[in-house]
């Protein structure tokens, strides 16, 4: 198995899509290399594209206050990366080519990381990782244990928290909650909380 280093040294060097034409840095990922916890997303935005590293823009500063003011939690403990390490065209949604050809990244930072608890953000996170079709608004709500034994807990993207406003942002503490109970050992509440 390759290290971590190896396969981010790759991926700064993907030519796979057409996403490298226009990308200004490959976001990888970033954080702890042995986290329990793992965060997935959706692409980078223009800030990320800028600055090379994950959830640096507004959704990001949604999700470092729910994470610490639902799980205790900051960055450095937890592993944060996206579908696609590059960001798509005026941040429309990644193509299925895209999301296929990028694949193989998440799925060594998985591998290597091995975190016990992924908290996917949004639909395209969840739908790859669930290997569904169902969109997060019925996914979430519920802890999906994992044939690798990990546990899969689906989140609306923090950017729909701040297009939907209060009710979602509750919705996604609720699913952080559950989160957080999952890395302690602890079963996870049902719906709503
Ligand atoms: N949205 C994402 O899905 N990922 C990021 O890194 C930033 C915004």
């Amino acid at each position: 198995m390759p290290t971590l280093a190896e396969v981010e040294r790759d991926a700064l060097a993907c030519t796979r899509c057409p996403l490298h034409q226009r990308r200004t840095n490959v976001v990888f990922g970033v954080g702890d290399p042995n986290a329990d916890l793992m965060f997935v997303g959706e692409g980078p935005g223009q800030q990320e594209d800028i600055e090379g590293l994950p959830f640096v823009g507004r959704s990001g500063q949604l999700l470092d206050r729910l994470m610490l003011e639902e799980m205790g939690l900051t960055r450095a403990y937890c592993y944060i990366c996206n579908v696609v390490k590059c960001r798509p065209p005026n941040n429309r949604d990644p193509l299925p080519d895209e999301i296929a050809a990028c694949h193989p990244y998440l799925a060594a930072q998985l591998d290597l990381i091995d975190p016990k608890v992924i908290v996917t953000l949004g639909n395209f996170a969840t739908k790859l990782l669930l290997n569904s079709t169902e969109g997060i608004t019925r996914l979430r709500g519920r802890a999906y244990p994992r044939p690798d034994g990990r546990t899969l807990v689906p989140t609306f993207h923090p950017a729909a928290a701040l297009r939907g406003g209060g009710e979602t942002v509750a919705q996604m503490r609720a699913d952080m909650v559950r989160a957080k109970q999952l890395l302690d050992g602890r079963r996870p509440s049902p719906l709503p909380a």
